[in-house]
This record gives structure tokens, C-alpha cells and sequence, in this order.
């Protein structure tokens, strides 16, 4: 299946501005003059050769990493800028899915699944693991509630990591390489998941990937950060940027494995 384009409306307020973003470890400089625009309902790629600062992006975006210069705006303000209890406010709104998955090995799904809840809601336990059995559902794992991640596949442990991400119902999904270590088959149905997902909750998804297949299959808007001139070269629908770029290093990029 195409695509689809970005159902957003253009006047819309974006899901994230990203606004002349320096991010830094110390005195070196990782990616500078970063400016880009998430709307509501993109999934939005993150792209980039190995090191070039995607994780780092991903870290800066969700408030684990300040900035060296520059500004994150959500739709409440500018993430950075605000007082601990509104920046708490934003990050309430997301939601993420680490590369590993990284669910306790010592607690089965549900009790993965709950903990979450069980942290930032009153609900009774009764109805925390219904949520739980609920978000299972949407991830097509329901029925392995008392099932603990060692008794099930890694393809199945993203998808329950995946559960979690949502279990607060976050308005915004980031991803850090989600079919990273996952074969072929499980990696489309992981992004057969990620469409359907924003179809059907109409969140919008940020994903941190190199994996070329996921990219043009589930991507309407990205962003290219280049290694070499340590700045993004473009951002926009990644078929569109493989149409018309002419940036040598984001070309070679988006078209690996091609003659
Ligand atoms: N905690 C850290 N301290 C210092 N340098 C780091 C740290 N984390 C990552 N880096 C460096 O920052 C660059 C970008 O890393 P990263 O964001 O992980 O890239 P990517 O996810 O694109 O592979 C790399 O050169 C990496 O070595
Ligand atoms: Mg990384």
C-alpha cells in the first residue's frame, strides 16, 4: 500500500517545531541548525547514516537531553524553556518505544503493560490490567497477558513495548529503530502496526530508522541529517526528497543496494 500523504490540515498547529536546534556532547558539536516541522498525524523519520545524531535528536526531543542552542516547540510552549510541571504536561502527551523493547524480564506483559499506570493514574488494579488486556489487543497480543518477555518472540516483545509506549494514551509515539534486530517479516508487520495505529488513533509517530522499506512504506514527512556537514540536508516526504534532491550524501542514502 502507498503512503499516505499527511492528513493534517496545513493551518493546523504542528505536533512539534523544531527551531535552530545545536545539540552537543560537551565542546563537540553533533548537529547544528536544525529546523523542521512535525504536523499532526505524520509519521515523521529520522534519518541518518550510524552516528550521526538520531538517538541524540530522539533524547533531545522527549526531554532526556537539553540542547546546546535552539528550541523545541510543542503545542503548550517551548519544551526547554518551561517550568518542570508544564514540561511534565508535555511529556505526559508521549510516548516511547526504546531500540531493545526494554521490558522487565521479571514481570509478565500485563504487569509490563500496568506499570505505567500504576505510576502516573489512581486506577484500581481491576481496572489496570483491563487497560493493559485492551492495549495488548491493539498490538495483536491479546490473550498473552500472564505470558513474561522470555516466552515470547523479539518481533512480539516490540510490539508489547509498543503496548506500553501507549498505555497513557500518548498523543505523540517516538522510536528509536523499532525493527532493529527484527526479521524482515516482523519488521513489515511492525510497520503495518505503526500505520494502522495512526489511523486509528490519529497519533502522530516519530521513528528513528535506516531501514529503507520502513522508510518509504510508512514515512509522509522526515527529516535527513547529514554526517558529513553535520546539519540536516532536507526534510519533507522522503519519495519526494528521493525525487528531487541534490544533495549527494541524502541520494546515496535513499538509494543503498541500487545501481
Ligand atoms: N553520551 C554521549 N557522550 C558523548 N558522545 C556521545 C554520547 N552519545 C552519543 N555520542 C556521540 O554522538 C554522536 C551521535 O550519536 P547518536 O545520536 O547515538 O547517533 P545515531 O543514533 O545516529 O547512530 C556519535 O558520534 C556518538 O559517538
Ligand atoms: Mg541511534
Amino acid at each position: 500500500m502507498e503512503a499516505s500523504t499527511n492528513a493534517a490540515a496545513p493551518a493546523e498547529t504542528p505536533a512539534i517545531r523544531v527551531e535552530n536546534l545545536t545539540m552537543a556532547y560537551g565542546d563537540f558539536i553533533i548537529m547544528r541548525d536544525l529546523n523542521f516541522t512535525v504536523n499532526r498525524g505524520d509519521v515523521f523519520i529520522i534519518m541518518g547514516g550510524s552516528g550521526c545524531g538520531k538517538s541524540t535528536l530522539l533524547r533531545v526531543l522527549v526531554g532526556l537531553k537539553e540542547p546546546a542552542k535552539g528550541k523545541i516547540l510543542y503545542r503548550e510552549g517551548s519544551l526547554w524553556d518551561s517550568e518542570p510541571e508544564k514540561r511534565d504536561a508535555i511529556l505526559r502527551r508521549t510516548g516511547i518505544l526504546y531500540q531493545s523493547g526494554a521490558l522487565f524480564s521479571s514481570m509478565t506483559l500485563a504487569e509490563n503493560i500496568g506499570l505505567p499506570l500504576s505510576q502516573y493514574t489512581r486506577l484500581k488494579p481491576r481496572d489496570i490490567r483491563e487497560l493493559a488486556s485492551l492495549k495488548l489487543a491493539l498490538v495483536g497480543l491479546a490473550g498473552f497477558e500472564d505470558f513474561y518477555p522470555s516466552e515470547i518472540s523479539g518481533g512480539m516483545c516490540k510490539r508489547a513495548g509498543l503496548a506500553r509506549a501507549m498505555a497513557l494514551d500518548p498523543d505523540i509515539l517516538f522510536f528509536d529503530e523499532p525493527s532493529a534486530g527484527l526479521d524482515p517479516v516482523s519488521a513489515h508487520l511492525l510497520d503495518e502496526l505503526i500505520l494502522e495505529l495512526r489511523e486509528s488513533l490519529r497519533a502522530t509517530f516519530v521513528v528513528v530508522t535506516h531501514e529503507l522499506a520502513s522508510i518509504f512504506a510508512i514515512g509522509n514527512n522526515s527529516v535527513f541529517l547529514n554526517v558529513e556537514t553535520r546539519t540536516m540536508s532536507a526534510s519533507g516526504n522522503p519519495k519526494e526528497l528521493l525525487a528531487h534532491t541534490t544533495d549527494p550524501n541524502l541520494r546515496h542514502f535513499l538509494t543503498r543496494g541500487e545501481k
